[in-house]
């Protein structure tokens, strides 16, 4: 009998997976789920075929520089892949695969989920609630920005974005983007396309992010590009943390140049600016994206399917470079 391959899965994951993981692997789990270190996944690794890693585990290159030669193939829980390094990996000759499509419907909610919450004040109206301090309904309590015939700015028009447009306009929402390419007409949906970021956001009254964080899209987000933004316009970011600027968002959301942003995701998490905890027109989830039983029994699925595709020497669906 061939024996099984040894994989390292550095987070704890559902019970679905894991009975995956132990039907047809030989796991090292981190029961109690807290975050490994650099050197800890390095030690843990020892032995291993494969690691299963995920969002906020420092696979930087030194780490992945520090694996030992039995690691082949690193599968991360995610489809974003910032805290891989990938280059460093294949230098190594280790291949890498993330998670695309699985996750794109439950982003898209928290997405819809932030725009609305933000734009309606759902912060304030809970905390009101929750602190007894509610006196009853009154014609100016509350007053937040309605969507329908308003313009949503769309940033990244992959997958997530497209669903969130989808979204979106059931809430009667016009949908603009910008996009390295222009979508197809069966795709676009009537959907304005901007060639530039400029352009897209001069006009959106809602600016939801959806590109990954790379070295060209760090701070995207920045003090000149919110004066891009009309006044009042509020902020969406399910992407990731690193492209806002969040020294620059809460000036803006301090003096109200920006309305409200809703955010899910943030730089240097777990930590979050204090900045943000301070005010009251942003509406602020743990990087909640992806966080649903099926999205994530989906993610743990796509990753095992990808290292069984490895490890059989067949084309694994989702190489990442
Ligand atoms: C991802 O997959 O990149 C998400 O941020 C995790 O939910």
């Amino acid at each position: 009998m061939v024996p099984r391959k040894r994989l390292l899965i550095t987070r704890r994951l559902t019970e679905a997976v894991l009975a995956r993981i132990g039907r047809d692997y030989e796991g090292v789990l981190n029961t109690d789920d807290r975050p490994l270190t650099g050197d800890e996944i390095v030690a843990r690794a020892e032995g291993c075929d494969g690691v299963i890693c995920a969002p906020g585990d420092p696979l930087d290159g030194d780490v992945v520089s520090r694996l030992p030669d039995s690691v082949r193939a690193i599968a991360t829980f995610s489809v974003g892949y910032d805290h891989l390094d990938v280059a460093a990996a294949k230098q190594r000759g280790i291949r890498a695969f993330n998670t695309p499509g699985v996750l794109t419907d439950s982003t898209a909610d928290i997405t819809l989920l932030l725009l609305l919450g933000a734009a309606r004040r759902a912060f304030e109206g809970q905390r009101m609630l929750r602190a007894g301090q509610w006196a009853g309904w009154t014609p100016t309590q509350l007053l937040g920005r309605s969507l329908a015939g308003k313009r949503l700015g769309i940033l990244g028009m992959g997958r997530i974005g497209n669903a969130v447009a989808h979204r979106a306009r059931a809430f009667e929402l016009e949908i603009h983007y910008c996009n390295r390419h222009r979508l197809g007409a069966d795709r676009e949906l009537g959907a304005t396309f901007h060639t530039s970021p400029r352009e897209l956001m001069r006009g959106a009254d809602f600016f939801s992010l959806h590109c990954p964080a790379t070295p060209e899209t760090h701070h995207f987000l920045d003090a000149e590009r919110i004066d891009w933004l009309p006044d009042h316009a509020i902020v969406v970011n399910t992407a990731r943390g690193a492209v806002v600027d969040d020294a620059a968002l809460i000036d803006a959301l301090r003096s109200g140049r920006i309305a409200a942003a809703g955010l899910d995701v943030f730089e240097g998490e777990p930590d979050v600016h204090p900045g943000y905890r301070a005010l009251d027109n942003v509406y602020i989830l743990p990087h909640m994206g992806s966080a649903t039983i099926e999205t994530r029994d989906a993610m743990g699925h796509r990753a095992l399917d990808n290292l069984d595709a490895f490890f059989a020497g067949r084309n694994p669906p989702d190489s990442i470079e």
